[in-house]
C-alpha cells in the first residue's frame, strides 16, 4: 500500500514540519492523516515538496480536513471556485499576505487553515514565514500570561491597510477612507488569548495585520504591548521559513500560526493556489 512511511522533521524548534515519504496524489492512509493532524495542530505549519497535483487533487486533499467554500477576494481557475489564485505580476508591487497575519481573523469564524501550492516561483525570493502561536504564548511570563487571559482584541479588515505603511505598501488617505467605508462591517472582538479546539492549548490570537487594539483600551494604549508580542511571536526562535519549489504545499492551521509572504521579488511572476479549510458547518 502506498503512503504507509511518512516521515516528519521539525523545520525550527517550535514552528514547522516537513513531511515526506507521501503522494498526496494517492489516498491518504487514516494513520497518516492523523500524523499529519496531530503535526500541523502542534506545529502550526506542515510542508511538502513535490507534490504535482491538479486543482481536483489539491482540492481533495484539503477537503480532507473540513469544509472548503468558494474563495473570496481572489480570481480562481476555471471549474474550481473553491480555488483562489495568490498571484503577484511583475508589474505589481503589492502582494497578497506582505504582512504577518492569521487569515480572515476579522471574521467570528476565522478559517481552520489553508493548504497552498505553488504553481510559478520567481527565481529567488517569495519564502514564507511561519510563527506558532501557540509556543509564543506557553514562552510569555505567568504574569502577562495572567493579563492577557483577561483581555480581547479588536480585528478589523481595514486595519492592514493602516497598519503597514511600508512604501511599497502604503495608500493614500482617499484610499485609506474607501477602505474603511468598504470593509466597516468586516470586523470582529476575539479573546487575546483562545484554547485550540483540538489540543486545548492556549493560542496568542492577535496579529499584526487585522488586530488593531484592546477592547476597552484606546489605540495608542494597547499599541505598545501589541507590539512587544508581535515581536515575540515573530522572534526567529519561535519561527520558521519555507523556501518554495514548484510543486511545494505549505498548509498552515490558522487557529495556532500566523504567516506572512515576502514579497521580495519585484518584476518576477509568483502564482499560488490556495484552498481555504473551515471547520465543519463555520464557513
Ligand atoms: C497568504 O497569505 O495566504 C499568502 C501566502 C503566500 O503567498 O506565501
Amino acid at each position: 500500500m502506498k503512503n504507509t512511511a511518512v516521515t516528519l522533521r521539525p523545520m525550527s524548534a517550535n514552528t514547522g514540519m516537513m513531511v515526506s515519504g507521501i503522494d498526496l496524489r494517492e489516498p491518504v492512509p487514516e494513520a497518516a492523516y492523523r500524523e499529519m493532524r496531530h503535526a500541523l495542530c502542534d506545529r502550526g505549519v506542515i510542508c511538502f515538496r513535490g507534490q504535482d497535483l491538479t486543482p481536483a487533487q489539491h482540492l481533495a486533499f484539503a477537503k480532507l480536513f473540513g469544509d472548503v467554500p468558494p474563495a473570496e477576494f481572489l480570481k480562481t481557475p476555471d471549474g474550481f471556485p473553491e480555488i483562489g489564485i495568490i498571484a503577484k505580476l511583475p508589474d505589481e508591487t503589492r502582494n497578497v499576505g506582505g504582512n504577518w497575519h492569521s487569515d480572515h481573523s476579522f471574521d467570528s469564524h476565522a478559517p481552520l487553515g489553508a493548504v497552498l501550492l505553488a504553481r510559478e516561483l520567481p527565481e529567488s525570493g517569495g519564502d514564507t514565514l511561519f510563527a506558532n502561536m501557540g509556543s509564543a504564548f506557553d514562552s510569555l511570563s505567568d504574569g502577562l500570561k495572567e493579563m492577557l487571559r483577561g483581555l480581547r482584541a479588536v480585528h478589523a479588515k481595514a486595519q492592514s491597510w493602516h497598519a503597514d505603511t511600508r512604501p511599497d505598501r502604503a495608500v493614500d488617505a482617499a484610499e485609506l477612507a474607501r477602505v474603511d467605508e468598504e470593509y466597516k462591517d468586516r470586523i470582529c472582538v476575539h479573546p487575546a488569548v483562545t484554547r485550540h479546539p483540538e489540543t486545548g492549548r492556549e493560542i496568542l490570537f492577535i496579529n499584526p495585520t487585522y488586530t488593531s487594539h484592546f477592547e476597552g483600551w484606546t489605540y495608542d494604549e494597547s499599541r505598545p504591548l501589541l507590539e512587544d508580542l508581535f515581536a515575540h511571536a515573530t522572534s526567529p526562535e519561535n519561527s520558521c521559513r519555507f523556501q518554495w519549489d514548484e510543486g511545494s504545499i505549505a498548509f498552515w492551521d490558522n487557529r495556532s500560526a500566523m504567516h506572512y509572504a515576502l514579497n521580495d521579488y519585484h518584476g518576477q511572476r509568483r502564482i499560488m493556489h490556495r484552498a481555504t479549510i473551515y471547520e465543519a458547518g463555520t464557513a
